[in-house]
């Protein structure tokens, strides 16, 4: 898939937003949620309840007396039975007047009695009960008259804590997202390395390419642009075709390679105007063995080898070197072989003017099934009909114009420019 460099600032803002969003969530569900604040609804002997689940009560167990003295023995109970942690909570009672606390058991607590309120307030380390808790204190008041609690006021925070369900979902996406996020820009970067390394290759291509074709442009000037004219028929043959890009780069240097083997045909045979002797054509022949020899180093270059020993093959196995049949000839050279065709007869050479445009396509369809494949023919016709031929003539024209050094560049390669 190819990523270019605003879908890329697309995707990266996407993700830093969507990290956002859902930290923002996370944080708020995690966090600051806090669900509940009181209440003092009576029930039992004397209670007051946050939620059916969670509340407080009080029970009288025991009553002495000492004088006019009244000690009595109260228990008060906490009950999480929830599924939340109660936080922040103190109980508070209204006490007779002239009320004081004579003993409280356990040090877990703060009892005090302000305006005829004893208020109960957990020490630090019990401030939070937990779901499933529950918490038991006793304490002793002195009064001058028997007491009976009956406004138990019971207050304190329901929080659903980091690992309330919907919290967890929210953090479970957050690091999902940072994974994502993280997970992107290590590919961005990866993908970055890649491509510079595969302009860094294409630049080694391109000046080989360049080395070989001025090569044979210095070995037979006259057929200028041929070798590129038929680089960029035979890509777009392949494209037409429905070929992967990485075949359609390939047949191009294919192409722009498959007359390679000209350089080893004598200056005096390649250009010479008049009829060719059996000995002449020989040796006009075996550039296509010469050109297979000086390219089966290019391994790396799938299929150039293979089209520049190939691409005068016939479909009816009546061509050259090796009288291949059909599809037993590579593609690649059964496509080069039809772009190499049409050029030459669209092409002036020594020995004649160009062909115009009627007599090419007759002359193509003629050789449908015998010379060429007649699935890659109908292509060719296709590109002759539409222009696209006359385009590609007319662009290597200019080229040639413009500067006497006459060599391909990185825009001249189909796909490889991808929006670094
Ligand atoms: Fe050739």
């Amino acid at each position: 898939m190819k990523i270019d460099k605003s879908s890329n600032t697309m995707l990266m803002f996407l993700a830093v937003l969507m990290v956002l969003i859902t930290g923002f969530f996370a944080y708020e569900k995690a966090i600051n949620n806090t669900v509940n604040t009181e209440f003092n609804t009576s029930f039992s002997l004397t209670g007051a309840k946050l939620s059916d689940k969670v509340y407080a009560t009080v029970d009288k167990n025991s009553e002495s007396y000492i004088g006019n003295t009244i000690l009595t023995d109260y228990t008060f109970s906490v009950f999480n039975g929830g599924e939340e942690n109660l936080t922040n909570w103190r109980v508070e009672l209204a006490v007779p007047e002239g009320t004081s606390v004579a003993n409280t058991l356990g040090i877990d607590y703060s009892a005090d009695i302000s305006d005829k309120i004893l208020v109960f307030t957990p020490n630090y380390y019990v401030m939070t009960i937990p779901p499933g808790i529950v918490v038991d204190f006793d304490i002793v008041l002195k009064t001058t008259e028997p007491f009976d609690p009956d406004s138990l006021v019971f207050y304190g925070y329901l929080t659903h804590g980091m690992f309330e369900k919907t919290g967890v979902i929210f953090v479970i996406l957050l690091i999902a997202w940072i994974v994502c996020f993280i997970g992107f820009l290590v590919t961005r970067f990866n993908l970055k390395n890649y491509k510079l390394k595969q302009k860094n290759d294409v630049k080694i291509i391109l000046q080989s390419m360049n080395t070989f074709i001025s090569f044979i442009d210095a070995k037979d000037p006259y057929t200028r642009g041929h070798s590129k004219r038929v680089a960029m028929y035979a890509a777009e043959i392949a494209k037409r075709m429905g070929l992967s890009e990485d075949e359609v780069q390939n047949i191009y240097y294919a192409g722009l390679l498959h007359d390679a083997g000209k350089i080893s045909i004598p200056d005096a045979v390649l250009n010479k105007p008049g009829k060719l002797t059996d000995e002449e054509r020989k040796l006009i022949q075996n550039h296509t063995v010469a050109g297979g020899k000086m390219l089966k180093q290019l391994s790396s270059l799938r299929g150039v080898r293979e089209t520049a020993l190939y691409h005068h093959e016939r479909f009816d196995g009546k061509g050259y070197p090796e009288g291949l049949i059909g599809e037993a000839i590579p593609l690649y050279a059964r496509i080069v072989g039809v772009a190499d065709s049409y050029d030459a007869m669209s092409s002036n050479r020594v020995y004649r003017r160009h062909l115009n445009k009627d007599d090419i396509i007759e002359e193509i369809q003629q050789g449908s099934g015998t010379q060429f494949d007649p699935d890659i023919v109908k292509y060719m016709v296709d590109m002759i009909n539409d222009g696209y031929v006359n385009v590609v003539k007319m662009e290597t024209a200019e080229k040639e114009d413009e500067k006497s050094d006459f060599h391909i560049t990185e825009n001249d390669i189909p796909g490889v420019y991808m929006g670094m």
